[in-house]
């Protein structure tokens, strides 16, 4: 991990924590993206999280805790399974989903009857969830709809002067936001993250797969979210020279490949090659889209990674990224 903890964490440790306790909103570094941070217990905290994002109210939040026999002040859980789900993945890229207690906002819950929680592995996190004590609510650190933020300047571009303090924990280790199970009814996954399929499965002894919805998810239906503002395609790795190719002479373009015997050279071509290891490319792919979408390109081309389990998750993102508005 590249966190860059400096000298004066323990200062904006104690400076978050009071912001948090006054219902104000604090920039949150974790292993997967940043988070835009609220007191999960303030009801004027999370709708100014809603506010700040854009994000429509019935979008429910993740509640991050710093340990998790937490849970139970927010969840129904059978707490055997979570401790063996927590031995393996927390602190880590895993969110739950459970059912709630009556006690947890339906601001939080977007009026569902179920809670996520999880337990995030950045020390910056933990450190400042042990000292808040109780959960923080929070989604990633974009705007509703936008790329998430993977480096403290990010959410800074995001948001300005709207948020007072953003804890600056370097570069995400992970780059996308965490698996998602639900544990509400049959065990499934609502979003595929570095925490795989085949993990879970073996944990929960009975096969764990993506929920129907994702399955079934025809391209041109998925929801547009992680998504630059210029016009992104993803495009087969074979047919990528006759792409480029089709692009008017003096077309200025980004492209993001993974396969290194695909490397056109054009005029006007603004080339990221993030490579082969699906680890290293989910590390630097939000950073490299945020790059191209500041370029004032007419078009980013994706080389659509192979279609394989380590990618699951890398190709979700791109899909979604790259559906038009
Ligand atoms: O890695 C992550 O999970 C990051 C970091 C900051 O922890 N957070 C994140 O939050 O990605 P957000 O709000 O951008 O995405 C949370 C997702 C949303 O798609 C939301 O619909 C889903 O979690 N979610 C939250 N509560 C849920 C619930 N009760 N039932 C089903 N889905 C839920
Ligand atoms: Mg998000």
């Amino acid at each position: 991990m590249t966190q860059q903890a400096g000298n004066n964490a323990a200062d904006e440790i104690a400076q978050a924590v009071e912001l948090l306790t006054a219902g104000e909103l604090v920039g949150m570094p974790t292993e997967t993206v940043y988070g835009l941070a609220g007191d999960a217990t303030n009801k004027q905290a999370v709708e100014r999280i809603f506010h700040l994002k854009g994000r429509p109210a019935s979008h429910p939040v993740i509640v991050h805790l710093a340990d998790f026999h937490q849970i139970e002040q927010w969840a129904v859980a059978d707490m055997q399974l979570i401790e063996r789900l927590a031995e393996l993945f927390w602190p880590g890229p895993l969110t739950l989903v459970l059912p709630r207690r009556d006690r947890v906002l339906g601001e939080v819950t977007g009026g569902q009857d179920s809670v996520a929680v999880r337990v995030p592995a950045h020390p910056l996190a933990l450190r400042l969830l042990a000292a808040f004590g109780c959960g923080v609510a929070a989604p990633s650190a974009n705007r509703y709809g936008r790329i998430s933020p993977t480096r403290a300047e990010h959410v800074r571009r995001e948001f300005g002067d709207q948020l007072k303090l953003v804890l600056d924990g370097g570069s995400c280790e992970v780059g996308l936001e965490s698996t998602i199970l639900s544990l509400v009814k049959d065990p499934e996954i609502l979003r595929p993250g570095r925490v795989s399929a085949e993990e879970l499965s073996e944990v929960m002894d009975r096969p764990v797969s993506l929920s129907n919805q994702l399955r079934q998810r025809a391209p041109g239906l998925v929801a547009r979210h992680y998504a630059p503002l210029t016009p992104t395609e993803l495009v087969a790795s074979d047919e990528l020279e006759e792409r480029v190719s089709e692009l008017l002479s003096g077309t200025r373009f980004g492209l993001i490949t993974c396969d290194k015997s695909q490397l056109p050279e054009r005029p006007g071509l603004e080339l990221i090659h993030l490579g082969s290891s699906p680890t290293l490319y989910a590390r630097e792919l939000y950073a490299a889209m945020r790059r191209l979408d500041r370029l004032d390109l007419e078009r980013i081309l994706i080389e659509a990674p192979p279609a394989e389990p380590a990618w699951v998750s890398i190709r979700d993102r791109l899909r979604r990224a790259s559906t038009a508005p």
